[in-house]
């Protein structure tokens, strides 16, 4: 018998049931930052919308209420809490033809999501953070939740999902045709955080 003691909160995986058609206007209204990289000699880099409150634009009205019920659904059930999160900022990425988005967390957030626009798109490639110090010979190259360090999410057009924000993910050069587009969006407490009694209280 096994016990399992502790686990990482999952990725909450749901299928967005509109059908608006998003392509015109994510090809030709959404405004990008410059794809200026770093780094010369490395890949293009991902392009983040110019607004950051991508969410607020009308065209995402139905959208946007899907996701925040969704938060609301992994508050409940995965971290046991009424309290509600509220969206913070939102913005949608461009990754063109052979560009990248570098690994990062997403800081001054507590649950983060991405919607994807893009059919086939390039996977999201997300890494547990634990140190991989002993790599003992895994049988045929298996692996589950204990012993995985990373797990790439495929996504299909429609898909959302929300995870920690502070799990570290990625997105690998997009060797597809088709330009990738996804949003991204942060969240944090509404009201107050922790409890008086323990010395843990906030209040906004
Ligand atoms: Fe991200």
């Amino acid at each position: 018998m096994y016990n399992v003691m502790f686990a990482k909160p999952p990725l909450m995986i749901e299928k967005y049931p509109g059908f608006e058609d998003f392509d015109s206007y994510l090809n030709n209204d959404v405004k990008f930052r410059d794809p200026v990289s770093e780094d010369k000699f490395r890949t293009a880099p991902n392009q983040p919308s110019i607004d950051c409150y991508a969410l607020n634009d009308p065209i995402f009205h139905n959208l946007n209420k899907f996701i925040k019920q969704s938060v609301k659904s992994y508050c409940k059930d995965i971290l046991l809490t009424n309290s509600n999160l509220r969206v913070t900022q939102s913005w949608i990425n461009k990754n063109v033809t052979g560009s990248q988005h570098t690994i990062h967390y997403h800081a001054n957030s507590i649950l983060s999501g991405i919607f994807y626009f893009t059919e086939n798109a390039t996977p999201t490639t997300f890494y547990s953070g634990e140190i991989d110090q002993i790599n003992l010979p895994i049988i045929n190259g298996r692996s589950n939740e204990f012993t995985a360090a990373v797990h790439f999410f495929t996504p299909m057009k429609g898909d959302l999902v929300i995870f920690p924000s502070k799990i570290q993910h990625l997105v690998s050069t997009n060797t597809n045709d088709e330009t990738r587009y996804t949003l991204s969006f942060n969240t944090f407490a509404t009201a107050s955080l922790g409890k008086h009694e323990m010395m843990t209280y906030v209040e906004f």
